[in-house]
């Protein structure tokens, strides 16, 4: 017995929500195959696209679906194959999607035991391995879909929010890698309570506008006064990348997770389109290698 999916490639933080907001995109990801087998355990038979660890331990999908294995009392085992297209360091998910993609795969392979929130724990495991950190922001998007709210973590508390049907967004990868590990080292611990009242009036703005379909609220709401500052100096030509896009359109734009990648959401998408060719020009004159994608939020 096997499964083909796809698993989505996801913006984490959408600016104002560092470590809790999160969105996944259509048409970004990876396929992946899981085949159930009479031999026990995980085993990681292949991985195209990209060179990364085969040993379950060493391997995000392995740690993940090792980590919902522990909870079931079956006798047989999973095999998977990945094929990654998603670039590891993009700042687009790439461990959440194969950490995600692995344990939703085998719980349907089970008959569903575990529900969304479960499969969240478990794909956190491949994240703490990636990262040194398990955070959820990119995995409950990949296995919920369209935006997610990580409400609490201790205990884990994900909410599914409303999507708005013509939001689009961009992103542009400058042919760079930034461990997530690298760009939470340079973080403060501590925030000065005035920026930490713009930030949350802007999580409030932001789940507000997706409930109520308010793109204009939407935009107001996409700015970063605590992580952006900071962050932004790893990421080459930023501010230019950021005020062409606004001019092109986009409602607004800011860092794809830990980076490098920089995102911007539009609605429609004829503006996410002129919106690439935005952010393009400025890596063209520059002379920056990139990838840049436009997909549905969803
Ligand atoms: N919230 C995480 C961070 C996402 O920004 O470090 C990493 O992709």
């Amino acid at each position: 017995e096997e499964l083909k999916i796809f698993a989505p490639a996801t913006i984490a933080n959408v600016s104002c929500g560092f470590d809790v907001l999160g969105l996944a995109l259509d048409n970004v990801g990876d396929e992946m195959l899981i085949r159930k087998v009479a031999k026990k355990g995980v085993t990681i038979t292949k991985i195209i696209g990209q060179d990364l660890p085969l040993e379950t331990h060493n391997n995000v999908a392995g740690v993940a679906a090792l980590a919902l294995l522990a909870e079931t009392e079956s006798d047989f085992g999973f095999e998977i194959e990945i094929d990654k297209r998603i670039k590891p360091g993009s700042g687009i998910g790439s461990s959440a999607a194969s950490s995600a993609g692995a344990v939703w795969a085998i719980n349907k392979l089970l008959g569903n035991p575990f529900n969304s929130t479960d499969l969240v724990r478990f794909a956190m495991e491949g994240e703490r391995l990636a990262t040194g950190v398990a955070h959820a922001d990119n995995v409950a998007p990949a296995l919920f879909g369209g935006f997610t709210l990580v409400r609490s973590y201790n205990p884990l508390d994900i909410i599914s929010i409303n999507t708005p049907s013509k939001l689009y967004a961009t992103v542009i990868h400058p042919q760079i890698e930034v461990k997530t590990s690298d760009a939470r080292e340079i973080l403060k611990t501590n925030i000065p309570l005035k920026d930490a009242i713009k930030q949350w009036g802007n999580v409030g703005g932001l789940i507000s506008g997706l409930y109520t379909e308010d793109y204009e609220l939407i935009g107001r709401s996409l700015e970063d006064y605590i992580i952006e500052p900071i962050r932004s100096i790893l990421i080459p030509a930023f501010d230019p990348v950021k005020n062409k896009s606004l001019n092109a359109g986009a409602l607004g734009c800011g860092i794809s997770g830990s980076g490098p990648s920089i995102f911007a959401l539009s609605k429609g998408k004829e503006t996410a389109l002129k919106v690439a060719e935005a952010m393009k020009s400025v890596y063209e004159k520059v002379g920056i290698e990139y990838d840049v994608h436009v997909s549905k939020v969803n």
